[in-house]
């Protein structure tokens, strides 16, 4: 079975994708970052997370703010808890008492080429950890995360918030040299929860009713700030390749970040272009290819597959006030 590290700012994205990577595949650990909100909030809330799904994974602590530039975190579409929409059970566990950049390296040391590292926030704890030990990349099986876009931004006109949050993060991470998957915005608004999808969680068990509470509240914002009818679930699309492969296809494609201070800055420059010959006078050549981009999914396939994890978790004796 797949052993992944999910490196995440919960979010109610990032709480699906670790029920979804807990469901399927060998959780042996999860990160928290800043993003959706402060890292003390972000970091309650997975520990809030596996008390609800009753998962013994280790959770350790990161970064609260970003490489260079001064972050005001989110909040404008996760809540002021980073997860509003439903009450989530108090942690029965602490943070273990390595910082995050120390754990992904410790945790991809001892489990050489088999993790999968899968950023689904910003890129700030996996860039630290690969200048930290600059063997990290060679370790890894590789790193599959949701970032980017082939098309429009969502944080601003042509940037994705996970990259745009730290580009100089990212872009570390996207040369570093292990085999990466990235899935943006082009594809996950594609996999969207339906208020149909909510009722059915509502009618159902804890974990179910308490991710319908999520979903509900999540819908509503991406409603009032993008227009969305449905509740993008973005960050679960990362663990797709190692679940269910079919559901989502890939291209080859050459990635470059885009860093400076304009408006592009924390772009996901995807090169796209069929270029016969790299020996032109105008015409820029295209890099060498350094990532499997994702380019179409069976939107509601995949929501139907996430459904039935969620759907189908037993409650775990996470219940309110336990
Ligand atoms: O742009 C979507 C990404 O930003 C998701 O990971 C969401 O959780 C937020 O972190
Ligand atoms: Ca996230």
């Amino acid at each position: 079975m797949t052993k992944v590290l999910i490196d995440c700012d919960p979010g109610h994205d990032d709480a699906t994708a670790i029920l979804y990577a807990a469901h399927h595949l060998d959780l042996v650990g999860i990160t928290t970052v800043y993003g959706n909100q402060s890292v003390e909030k972000t970091t309650r809330n997975a520990l809030s997370l596996t008390a609800l799904l009753g998962i013994d994974v280790p959770v350790a602590r990161g970064c609260e703010q970003p490489l260079l530039r001064p972050f005001r975190h989110g909040g404008d579409v996760h809540g002021k808890t980073g997860i509003d929409g439903a009450e989530l059970p108090a942690p029965r566990q602490d943070v273990v008492d390595s910082h995050a950049v120390d754990f992904i390296i410790e945790t991809a040391r001892r489990y050489r080429d088999e993790l999968v590292l899968c950023p689904i926030g910003p890129f700030t704890n996996v860039a630290l950890a690969m200048r930290k030990e600059p063997r990290l990349a060679g370790w890894l099986r590789g790193i599959s995360c949701m970032g980017g876009t082939t098309q429009v931004g969502n944080t601003t006109p042509v940037a994705e918030f996970n990259i745009w949050s730290d580009p100089e993060a990212a872009d570390i991470v996207f040369r570093c040299g292990a085999p990466l998957w990235m899935v943006g915005l082009n594809v996950t608004r594609q996999v969207g929860i339906t208020t149909h999808d909510i009722e059915r969680l509502e009618a159902g068990g804890l974990v179910a009713r308490t991710y319908g509470g999520l979903f509900g509240f999540f819908r509503q914002r991406l409603s009032e700030i993008h227009g969305l009818s449905t509740a993008s679930l973005h960050d679960p699309c990362a663990l797709v390749p190692f679940i269910a492969p079919e559901l989502i296809t890939y291209a080859n494609c050459p990635v470059e970040i885009e860093l400076g201070d304009g408006l592009t800055r924390g772009m996901t420059v995807c090169d796209f272009r069929n270029l016969t010959t790299a020996k032109l006078e105008n015409i820029r050549a295209r890099a060498t290819t350094n990532c499997q981009v994702a380019i179409s999914v069976d939107g509601r396939a995949l929501v139907d597959h996430i459904m039935e994890a969620i759907v189908g978790w037993g409650d775990a004796g996470g219940a309110i006030g336990a």
